[in-house]
Order: C-alpha cells, then sequence, then structure tokens
C-alpha cells in the first residue's frame, strides 16, 4: 500500500468564478425567470373592476346549463271552456248537491228568485262572489266569460233562458 497523499489540485480565480456563477447565479436566474413568468401570467388577467361586469360574469358562469320557458309553453290562444265544463269542474261541488245553501242545479223553486234578479247581477255575483258563494267558484283561474259561461248554463237548467256571451 502506497501511503499515496492525494493532492487536492490548487483551485484557480477562474474555477471559482465560473463556481460561484454555476451554483449562485444560474438558479438566481431561473428564480428570476420564474417570477417573471408569473408576473406576466397575472399581467394578462384582466381584473373584474367593474362590480356590474362582475355580477354579469358570475351570473353567467352559474346560470343553469338549459332553460324551459313554462310561461310561453303553457298558454297559447286561451280558449274559454264552456259553461259545462266550468260547471262540471268547478261549480257543481257546491251546486249538484246545494252545499252551504246553494241554489241546487236543476232546481227551479231556488233558482227562480234568483233568476229574476237578471243574468247579468248574477253574472256579477258569481264573479265577485255573495255571501256563501266564493268569487269565480273559488277558482281564480276562470274568465270573466267562463263564470258568465256557466251561470247561464247552471240558470238555463232551472229554467232561465240565458244566452251566454
Ligand atoms: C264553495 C261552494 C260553491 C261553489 C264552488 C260555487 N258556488 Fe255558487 N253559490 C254558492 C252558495 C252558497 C250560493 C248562495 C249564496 C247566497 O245567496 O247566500 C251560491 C250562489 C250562486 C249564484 C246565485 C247568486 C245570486 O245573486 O243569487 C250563482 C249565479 C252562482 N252561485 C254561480 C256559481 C258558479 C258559476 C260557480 C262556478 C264557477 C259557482 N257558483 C260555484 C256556493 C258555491
Amino acid at each position: 500500500m502506497s501511503d499515496h497523499k492525494f493532492d487536492f489540485p490548487k483551485t484557480t480565480v477562474r474555477q471559482v468564478v465560473l463556481a460561484v456563477l454555476g451554483g449562485l447565479f444560474a438558479p438566481l436566474l431561473v428564480i428570476v425567470m420564474i417570477v417573471r413568468l408569473l408576473i406576466g401570467i397575472e399581467a394578462s388577467h384582466i381584473p373584474d373592476t367593474d362590480p356590474k361586469a362582475a355580477a354579469a360574469k358570475v351570473e353567467e358562469r352559474i346560470a343553469p346549463v338549459a332553460k324551459v320557458d313554462l310561461a310561453t309553453v303553457e298558454t297559447g290562444p286561451h280558449v274559454n271552456k264552456s259553461g259545462e265544463e266550468v260547471v262540471k269542474a268547478v261549480c257543481s261541488a257546491c251546486h249538484a248537491v246545494g252545499a252551504l245553501g246553494s241554489p241546487k242545479i236543476g232546481d227551479k223553486a231556488s233558482w227562480a228568485p234568483r233568476i229574476s234578479q237578471g243574468y247579468e247581477t248574477l253574472v256579477k255575483h258569481a264573479i265577485a262572489g255573495i255571501r256563501s258563494m266564493p268569487a269565480r267558484g273559488g277558482n281564480a283561474d276562470l274568465t270573466d266569460g267562463e263564470v258568465a259561461n256557466a251561470v247561464a248554463y247552471m240558470a238555463n237548467q232551472a229554467g232561465a233562458n240565458f244566452k251566454a256571451p
């Protein structure tokens, strides 16, 4: 075994400079580049400074994917139901059996004094309601025309001769 003492080569100034450049400046350069990149990305963002525009953007982002416009689906031209249809669907709930003291359909005796008031008055009472008789028979969706149809239909069952509009 030879007693070889390893001889470190002398570092030159040039080597020191290179080492410092490589070990210190190269990473520094990379860091500077990354920072500049991040600043660049941030600068390319347009800030939503206008609160209205920002709110609009949020609305746009959270808007439902699909919208179904029920109003346009449901409404077409409204066709008034006939007196018979309205009476069957709404008025007969009370008037078929004389509930709450209502004049029963076809009962001439109880309808006669009411019929004598005239068609217009009866329609007015049926639309606005009178005593225990609810407005529009309790169905607010009925049009004035439909109520008038129903009044004519019911009163005519009891001997009147009203013509629905
Ligand atoms: C909740 C029960 C009820 C329903 C539903 C109902 N009515 Fe009546 N109606 C009454 C009662 C009770 C009276 C009697 C009111 C009174 O004179 O005290 C009456 C009275 C009437 C009269 C006579 C009013 C007058 O001036 O003498 C007409 C007309 C009438 N109803 C039409 C209708 C029509 C049309 C409908 C359906 C659209 C309808 N009613 C649905 C309870 C009802």
